[in-house]
């Protein structure tokens, strides 16, 4: 077993130019493959609205779903560090919802950390929960949250205004910034300028570590790759090729044979 990843790791793998592995993952099962495969950090995003519920954006998804996955995945997980994701409407409309809701995922979920989406604008919120003792990871960029607000899920391209967001992020005392649907060379700039770790998902190699949705990764998502993912494996593929021979095996009597009979 490997040694847990806390937030002191990720400062040290920073410092050392060594990339940090980050994936999402939903479920024990999943989550335990993850980390037995030594990923440094878990994520319990709130994609698993899409993912998971099969929903159009992530803006149904409630705190109590959020806690019930990232419970399953804290029991699974022994070595990599679990951030628990604030679904929409945890932490926008006021200060004290953001650190009730926040400190749930660490006192109900066993998770060590929370993310949160937006900049400048949660920069506030960020210090507040993070006043409170809880490790934020904040997410710039694109923003899924704010799909309406930004007009589709669009790359970000002003570099004055997502310096700003990233530098405010780590002043209120994120400990760590994903950097989604930016650029290269704008997330190259950002990294530099950070001494916290920066995580990218469509905003290239530059950023301290790299972050892909499980069912992209593992092509277990059906209905749409995103360009910025790569499908290390096709467990969907192999999955359905399995339910295929167990139907066939069913209906042409191979399925149950003595060695499965008492
Ligand atoms: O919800 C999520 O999975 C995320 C990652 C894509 C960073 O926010």
């Amino acid at each position: 077993m490997h040694p847990r990843i806390t937030l002191t790791t990720l400062y040290k793998m920073k410092g050392k130019n060594e990339k940090i592995v980050a994936m999402t993952a939903y479920d024990y099962p999943f989550a335990r493959i993850a980390d037995e495969a030594g990923i440094h950090i878990i994520l319990v995003g709130d994609s698993l609205g899409m993912v998971v519920q099969g929903e159009s954006s992530t803006l149904p998804v409630t705190m109590d779903e959020m806690i019930y996955h990232t419970r399953m995945v804290s029991r699974a997980a022994g070595h990599a560090l679990i951030i628990g994701d604030m679904p929409f409407m945890s932490y926008q409309a006021g200060r004290q919802d953001a650190i009730t809701n926040a400190g749930r995922f660490l006192k109900e979920a066993g998770a060590a950390a929370i993310k949160l989406e937006g900049g400048a604008a949660v920069s506030q919120t960020i210090k507040a929960i993070s006043d409170a003792g809880i490790p934020v990871q904040a997410h710039i960029g694109l923003t899924p949250q704010s799909v309406h607000q930004m007009g589709g899920y669009k790359v970000q391209r002003d570099d004055e205004r997502l310096m700003a967001d990233a530098l405010e992020v780590e002043a209120a005392g994120a400990f760590s910034v994903v950097l989604e649907g930016i650029p290269s060379d704008i997330s190259e700039k950002i990294t530099q300028a950070l001494s916290i770790p920066t995580i990218g998902i469509g905003a290239g190699p530059h950023c301290d570590g790299q972050i892909l949705v499980l069912h992209d990764l593992l092509g277990l998502n059906p209905v749409h790759i995103p360009k910025f993912a790569k499908k290390y494996a096709d467990l969907g593929g192999k999955a359905r090729d399995g339910i295929k021979n167990y139907i066939d095996e069913v209906q042409t009597g191979g399925f149950p044979s003595d060695e499965h009979c008492y």
